[in-house]
């Protein structure tokens, strides 16, 4: 890894694709970066940018402890990890929302702890401590959907995109906690040492994510 490069944590999956492709319309692009191959570090010399592919929940740490100097990420990692980093840009892509699902015929009983099942432990217990409701977590790591289906939780807090999977589940959207989408962000030195760097990339981006 070179001192002088940028060095930029993409996220592994569906959304690191379309956040690769907006890096590239900025004039940030690097060669085999969407190949299947084995290679893990991507450079372009005139731009001096790094990129390398990680797994999604894992890049606000690279880029908190300074192993990339920037990195994007879902909202919903940053709020679920409250991430010590700077939130630089809204890349409004991969946009989803944060909501509690619950069974169609589900009513809540107030006199009874609610059982929530999801992958978001810190980001429901804040959300139903805001209603003061006492809740009891199930945390998860995928899946969420057949939870209630199995009697496992009550309810549910999980991306919605389209909604196809709650209702093939049988779920229904019930609470929005939040709106969520793809997030350029900074580790705080880095943005010191090699703001001019880093502000290129960000105005860059910028303009395709109008
Ligand atoms: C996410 C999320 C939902 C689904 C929502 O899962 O957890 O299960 O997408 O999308 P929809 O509203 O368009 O149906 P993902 O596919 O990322 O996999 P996961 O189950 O591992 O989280």
């Amino acid at each position: 890894m070179k001192s002088d490069y940028v060095n930029i944590a993409l996220p592994k999956g569906r959304l690191g694709r379309k956040v690769y492709e907006a890096f590239a319309a900025a004039g940030y692009d690097a060669p085999n970066v969407l190949e299947d191959t084995r290679q893990l570090l991507f450079e372009n010399d005139e731009k001096k940018v790094c990129f390398f592919w990680v797994k999604a929940s894992d890049v606000a740490i690279y880029v908190e402890r300074g192993a990339a100097d920037i990195g994007v990420v879902g909202k919903d990692i940053l709020l679920e990890t409250g991430a010590n980093v700077y939130e630089l840009l809204d890349l409004k892509r991969g946009k989803c929302r944060m909501m509690v699902a619950a069974p169609k015929d589900f009513r809540d009983n107030t006199d009874r702890t609610l059982r929530v099942a999801t992958t978001f432990p810190n980001i429901a217990r804040r959300y139903f401590h805001g209603k003061s409701r006492d809740i009891d977590v199930i945390r998860l790591n995928g899946s969420i959907e057949v939870a209630p289906l199995l009697g496992l939780s009550d309810v549910i807090v999980d991306l919605v995109e389209t909604g196809n999977t709650l209702k093939a589940n049988e779920l229904e959207p019930t609470e929005e906690i939040a709106k969520i989408s793809a997030r350029l962000i900074a580790n705080k030195s880095s943005f010191k040492f090699k703001s001019t760097a880093i502000q290129a990339v960000m105005n860059a981006l910028k303009e395709t994510s109008k």
